[in-house]
């Protein structure tokens, strides 16, 4: 049985705290409010592709403890199928420390627990389901290791591959030409590079090997780039933002899902453009991430006033 997208996925829990400002070193804010909620990359974006109608599988590795009990739960409401989620027994779940500040911009601190101990051979496990994908997506909160070998196993069974490259860090030369579509933003994208502007770094990632650079610009939306292709820039939905959170993971999971329909790429960046967009209309990563019929309400031609 095919699957749409398959996501070799961190799960982290989000203990975010909400200051005016960022922290300078050696400063202590009253936090004005506190959540504990869904995140990890990985998790965040297979969430965003099974709302967008995608079949779902995860490969990951989680904690023994509460916080990895909460991951299942979560996938399980969710309809995403975790029979290749690994327990770490006696080990700590991965977690995100996370400031947001008033105008809902945000840092973060993850230590992956658990997740760190994802390797090639707990995805050659998975290798059934990841044959049976359309889509293959990762981000750097796992392992490279582990993101290689299923981009290897990807590869040679014709499955598109799709890295979010956050948090960005260098890649290995042999990871580059097994990445079909990568989805930085922009500083990631300018740091993966070692460029200044967004044009002449995305020419850059090409030349490493990626099939196609897909750069989300926040309010500004996304521009996509292939090699001996016109860069196709798309704007972005003007919204007010409460927080950004999981904003780049909508993206890349709404982008998965659609790319795993065959859906063209203008069709496709659009709607991953306008999932991330609602996405940060409300707190915390999963919250706000909408569903097929949330997109299609915004992407629908409004009557003139
Ligand atoms: O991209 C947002 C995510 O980054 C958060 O959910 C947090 O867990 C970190 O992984």
């Amino acid at each position: 049985m095919t699957i749409d997208v398959v996501c070799v996925a961190s799960w982290n829990v989000d203990l975010i705290a909400h200051i005016p400002q960022p922290l300078q070193r050696g400063e202590t804010q009253l936090a004005h409010g506190f959540e504990r909620l869904p995140g990890g990359k990985g998790s965040n974006a297979a969430i965003a592709a099974a709302r967008q109608g995608a079949s779902v599988g995860l490969i990951a590795r989680i904690g023994g403890d509460d916080f990895g009990q909460m991951g299942l739960d979560l996938w399980s409401r969710e309809g995403i199928a975790s029979q290749h989620v690994v327990r770490g027994e006696g080990e700590v779940n991965g977690t995100a420390l996370i400031l947001v500040y008033e105008d809902g911009d945000n840092s973060i601190a993850v230590y992956p627990g658990a997740g760190a101990g994802l390797t090639a051979g707990h995805v050659h496990a998975a290798s059934a389901m990841l044959t049976q994908a359309r889509v293959v997506m990762a981000s750097c909160e796992v392992p490279l290791a582990a993101t290689q070998a299923a981009f290897e196993i990807a590869r040679k069974h014709g499955v598109l591959t799709l890295l979010n490259p956050a948090p960005a860090m260098p890649l290995p030369d042999a990871l580059w030409p097994l990445v079909d579509v990568l989805t930085p933003n922009e500083g990631e994208l300018l740091m993966l590079a070692g460029a200044e502007d967004v044009d002449t770094a995305a020419q850059i990632l090409l030349s490493k090997g990626a099939g196609a650079v897909v750069v989300t610009l926040g309010e500004r939306g996304c521009a996509l780039f292939r090699p001996n292709s016109q860069a196709l820039y798309l704007p972005g939905h003007p919204m007010e933002v409460i927080d950004t959170i999981g904003a780049g993971d909508t993206f890349t999971g709404s982008l998965g899902a659609a790319l795993a329909q065959k859906t063209p790429w203008p069709e496709s960046l659009q709607w991953a453009n306008a999932a991330a967009a609602l996405s940060t209309q409300a707190h915390g990563a999963v919250t706000a991430m909408p569903t097929r019929a949330h997109v299609q309400n915004l992407l629908r031609p409004k009557p003139r006033a």
